[in-house]
């Protein structure tokens, strides 16, 4: 093992560095169009998301799709799937969600994409109005609303996703001040939807805060009520931020995390478990008259080497392959403080960094993601994830603790982490977990208590039966989280286990049905999918075969839902009792 790791230094080494030299130099690929159709461009279906791969491994069909350019088209479109009886799924430039959302029940369904629909329609200074389009990027967003000296408050830290597709997930930034999240900042919104004959069999509703209910059902709406055309939200005007990365021991953090997020009002947290370190982001408003025009192009968005994505991936197969725990903390320890040292892509003035604090304007700090850009080349360079690169694939677990659990659920993280010293130093290639600060939100589907959210990121082996080195610690983490602790999954992220009886975590979630069923009764807009984690198909989200557990489709509950033949048994957790998970004997 040791050698193993040791013989693998000098490249890792030369891998990071020209990782960071080499990223920016090159053109890159825009990622794909998540639909491909093999007739006339338009029929014949298929749809994915941005990791070419759902939690279920599956692929979704469609009968074919279309790109309306504006509301009148698009009601045209929805009264036709209405006088047909086709189901509908509304897909969007980039399709950015893990689970299955986007995917429409039956071939003979229609897909209706939002990439036509990204026109900014006004802007007003006085009322700090914006009104666009849904299928517009977050990064067109805030440079529309920049332009006329206006920011959104906190948004995603990626910008690669739409306004529609991320207010439906419920998608969020970090803060404990205000609204967290950006459906907070939503004061009306245009909706299509399926309506009778009376209505020529699609209506466009226009909802603000004159009908609360709908609202509150229209904000977070997993898709499942109808085409969101246009979102009108407030914005305040434009500031800058003051921003420093403190390292630190995470000894306390259980006792610090709360205490931290009221003072900040951009406090978030990256976590290091294996390293007992945690990196405190201190990060305020300040006057927009204080000097300074710093930059943030987070590293990890920023367009990778091909070559890089693959050989990184070579090297984690091989890790797994051999057992390599150690060399995963070596490889870990490098890649945390070769971001640490460059500031995970901060600069002080666009070019380079010269020290804490970085001051910028908050467009310009928010939010990232230059792996966008660019023409396309030879598929030199992609975002890191890109299927196409073949290198990693992996989970994004994310769950919010509510704040009264969250120093519990930090000390079992630990206490899991002093049993098993090396059991989560796989997670620091993908930058460790990643701690933002979340209100509590009126929308029904949204938030029910301040919380803090946790973004855990980790290999997935390409066959679905070879389980994980430590497969029984990231599952009782999952599990303690949405079980003991009572968190709520990301709508937009997760494996199948952390929906498990979701709904009844939402204190007014018949209020969103009783939405629902008025907007679209036949559920033209809903799939299997939606229809589980909403309750209204009790069969649950749990898909039970063998191996089920290594993928997250269901806790084990029998050896053979783990890989008995490899020797992972199903066995409780060792700090949750009641998790059951695979477990290495
Ligand atoms: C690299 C990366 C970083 C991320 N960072 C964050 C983050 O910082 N914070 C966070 O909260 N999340 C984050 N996410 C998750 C992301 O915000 C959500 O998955 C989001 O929903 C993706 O938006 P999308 O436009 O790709 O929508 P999709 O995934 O394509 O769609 C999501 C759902 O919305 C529906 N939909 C889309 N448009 C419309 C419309 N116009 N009308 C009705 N329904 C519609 C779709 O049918 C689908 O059901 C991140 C994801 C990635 C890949
Ligand atoms: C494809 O498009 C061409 C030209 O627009 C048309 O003539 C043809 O019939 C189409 N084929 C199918 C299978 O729809
Ligand atoms: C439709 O797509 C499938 C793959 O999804 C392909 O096998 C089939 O040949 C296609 N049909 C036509 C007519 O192109
Ligand atoms: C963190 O602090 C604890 C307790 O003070 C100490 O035992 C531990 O060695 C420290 N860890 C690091 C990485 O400095
Ligand atoms: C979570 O917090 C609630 C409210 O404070 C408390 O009653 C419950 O015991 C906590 N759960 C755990 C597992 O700590
Ligand atoms: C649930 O919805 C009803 C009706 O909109 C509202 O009166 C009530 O305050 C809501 N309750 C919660 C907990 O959000």
């Amino acid at each position: 093992m040791g050698c193993c790791s040791k013989g693998w230094m000098p490249l890792l080494s030369l891998v990071l560095s020209s990782w960071l030299l080499l990223v920016s130099m090159v053109g890159c690929n825009p990622p794909p169009d998540p639909v491909h159709c093999t007739v006339n461009a338009t029929r014949n279906c298929t749809i994915t998301n941005a990791y070419g791969v759902f939690p279920d491994r599956s692929t979704c069909k469609a009968a074919d799709v279309s790109y309306p350019s504006s509301e009148a088209e698009l009601v045209g479109i929805v009264a036709s799937a209405t006088v047909s009886h086709r189901k509908v799924k509304v897909t969007t430039r980039y399709s950015h969600s893990f689970p299955k959302l986007v995917c429409p029940d039956g071939e003979d369904a229609l897909l209706i994409s939002t990439n036509k629909l990204n026109r900014v329609l006004s802007v007003d200074y006085v009322d700090g109005i914006i009104v666009v389009e849904s299928g517009i990027l977050l990064r067109e967003l805030i440079a529309a609303a920049a332009k006329a000296g206006m920011a959104l408050p906190y948004t995603p830290y990626w910008w690669g996703i739409t306004v529609g597709g991320l207010l439906a997930t419920g998608s969020h930034g970090s803060t404990l001040w205000g609204g967290s999240s950006v459906h907070d900042h939503v004061v009306a919104v245009r909706i299509v939807t399926p309506a009778g004959p009376e209505d020529g069999f699609a209506k466009v509703r226009e909802i603000d805060d004159s009908n609360p209910i709908e609202l509150n059902a229209v904000k977070v709406s997993l898709g499942v009520l109808g085409v969101i055309s246009q979102v009108k939200l407030k914005l305040q005007p434009m500031f800058k931020r003051s921003l420093t990365y403190s390292v630190a021991n995470d000894s306390d953090l259980g006792d610090e995390v709360i205490t931290f997020g009221r003072k900040h009002e951009f406090a978030d947290i990256f976590w290091y478990p294996s390293q007992q370190k945690a990196v405190y982001r201190l990060d305020d408003r300040v006057d927009v008259k204080t000097k300074g025009d710093g930059r943030y192009d987070f590293i990890p968005f920023r367009d990778t080497s091909s070559f890089l994505v693959y050989i990184l991936g070579v090297i984690e197969e091989t890790q797994e392959l051999t057992n390599d725990a150690s060399g995963k903390c070596v490889q870990g320890k490098l890649f945390t403080s070769s971001l640490v040292s460059s500031a995970y892509g901060l600069t002080n003035n666009g070019v380079i960094f010269t020290g804490y604090p970085v001051v910028g304007f908050q467009n310009n700090v928010q939010s990232a993601g230059s792996c966008l850009d660019s023409p396309e080349d030879a598929l030199l360079t992609a975002c890191e994830w890109d299927p196409r690169l073949k290198g990693e694939l992996f989970y994004q677990a994310s769950f919010s603790v509510p704040l009264s659990n969250v120093t519990g659920f930090i000390r079992d993280i630990q206490a899991l982490v002093k049993l098993e010293p090396e059991s989560l130093c796989g997670l620091d290639k993908y930058n460790g977990i990643l701690m933002r600060y979340v209100k509590a939100s009126s929308a029904y589907l949204g938030k029910q208590d301040d919380s803090v959210d946790f973004d855990v990121t980790f290999y997935r082996s390409k066959d679905p039966m070879t389980p994980r080195m430590f497969e029984d610690v990231l599952e009782e983490i999952e599990q303690m989280a949405v079980i003991k602790y009572r968190a709520l999954p990301h709508w937009g992220k997760n494996r199948n286990v952390a929906f498990a009886g979701v709904i009844r975590k939402y204190k007014n979630y018949t209020e969103f049905l009783k939405v629902k069923d008025e907007y679209d009764p036949s559920g033209l807009f809903s799939n299997g999918w939606t229809d589980k984690v909403l309750g209204i198909d009790q069969g649950g989200v749990m898909i039970e075969r063998d191996g089920c557990a290594l993928e997250g489709l269901c806790v084990c509950s029998t050896d053979s839902h783990c890989a008995p033949s490899k020797g992972y048994y199903c066995r409780p957790g060792k700090v949750y009792k009641d998790a059951r998970v695979c477990t290495k004997i």
